[in-house]
């Protein structure tokens, strides 16, 4: 057991939890606040949505102990908010809930979107909500919901996501659309990770090998690098998450220093499906080792839309070292001149976070 110290609901709590205990659970059984319910316990529908740190997130994906120090509203800790009021009052106005499941990670999120974005249109609000999944009642009910809440309201910037998964690496290899001259800017907040990986390869043949770009893009699963112009790059990543699919595309630069053979890749895209938006920064260096190289990477990211609730899990660290893992195995083959990764498809969130709860769980 380790200790947990949380804000929940403006109440200091200090707790014991196991490494494996996830938010919900703590939230659910050592503070009776069973208003964030559990349904597929994989991030996938929505229904344990909280707020950590003024931002949605699923606590079913979050392990407690990764949420040391932060602020948790659940759904009884809004009792005197008026947004809430008024989206609960628009909920029974719109028949927006029928068993009410789903409603806790509904209505959390629908506050985000209302305090967010304001008044945007239906489109609009169908897109944010689509990463929490409803059983019941068609949705119809539940956007008219939301979006007579928002009549009228300007935007708030009250919640930048902090953000997401692998997505990171989306970012890095396949930097994406938008602003191309924002792209080039160095990425302030967000997320970052930092990771070594090891090639069997001496240094100059993998700085050969990341000259190539668009080869060394289809070493990441999902990725593809379209076009290369100078320090300009255009790219695509295809990302699946459950029912949730995105699609990035997108410009970014890539700056290569031969002498101290390393480079710094900058990127900025938006999926026009989902309207999630990625922002990414990747900074490598290649140093030699003992077996060949070790690739010594730095990735910061963020996230907007849809993929944003899946931010703060420790298990995010896992997801981003398997695909890290993915990309070196994949790299490895075509240094050693084996078939190169077969065409960029989907990035599976879901089997990498699959495959890391097993792991975890194991340990
Ligand atoms: S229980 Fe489904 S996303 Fe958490
Ligand atoms: S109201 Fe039943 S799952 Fe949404």
């Amino acid at each position: 057991m380790l200790p947990v110290t949380l804000t929940v609901n403006g109440e200091r709590q200090q707790l014991l939890a196991e490494p494996r205990t996830h938010l919900a659970d703590l939230l659910r059984e050592k503070l009776n606040l069973t208003g964030t319910h559990l349904g597929c316990e994989q991030g996938v529908c929505g229904a344990c949505t909280v707020l950590i740190d003024g931002v949605p997130q699923r606590s079913c994906i979050s392990y407690a102990v990764d949420c040391d120090g932060a602020e948790i509203t659940t759904i009884e800790g809004f009792d005197t908010d008026p947004t809430m009021a008024k989206l609960r009052e628009e909920f029974s106005a719109h028949h927006a809930l029928q068993c009410g499941f789903c409603t806790p990670g509904m209505l959390v999120t629908a506050r985000d979107i209302v305090l967010r974005l304001g008044e945007v249109p239906e489109a609009r609000v169908r897109e944010e909500l689509s990463g929490n999944i409803c059983r019941c009642t068609g949705y119809v009910g539940i956007v008219g919901a939301v979006c007579a809440t928002a009549r009228g309201c300007a935007p708030r910037d009250s919640a930048a996501p902090i953000a997401a998964t692998a997505l990171a690496a989306a970012a890095v290899a396949a930097p994406v659309e938008t602003a191309a001259p924002r792209a080039a800017q160095p990425l302030t907040g967000g997320t970052s990770l930092t990771e070594t990986i090891a090639i069997a390869a001496p240094p100059d043949q993998v700085w050969d090998a990341m000259g190539d770009l668009p080869a060394l893009a289809a070493c990441l699963p999902g990725a593809e690098i379209t076009e290369v112009d100078g320090e300009a790059i255009k790219g695509r990543m295809r990302v699946a998450l459950g029912p949730i699919k995105v699609a990035f595309a997108g410009t970014g630069t890539v700056s290569l220093d031969a002498a101290t053979r390393s480079g710094v890749l900058r990127g900025a895209g938006r999926d026009g499906g989902t309207g999630s938006s990625a922002e990414g920064e990747l900074r490598f260096a290649l140093t030699p080792s003992a077996t060949g190289t070790d690739v010594a990477i730095t990735l910061q990211w963020r996230l907007t839309g849809a993929l944003a609730q899946f931010g703060r899990s420790g298990l995010v660290a896992d997801l981003v070292r398997r695909l890290a893992a993915q990309f070196a195995a994949n790299l490895q083959a075509r240094l050693a001149g084996q078939a190169p990764p077969a065409a960029p498809a989907a990035l599976n969130l879901f089997q990498l976070l699959w495959a890391a709860l097993k792991a975890r769980f194991g340990r």
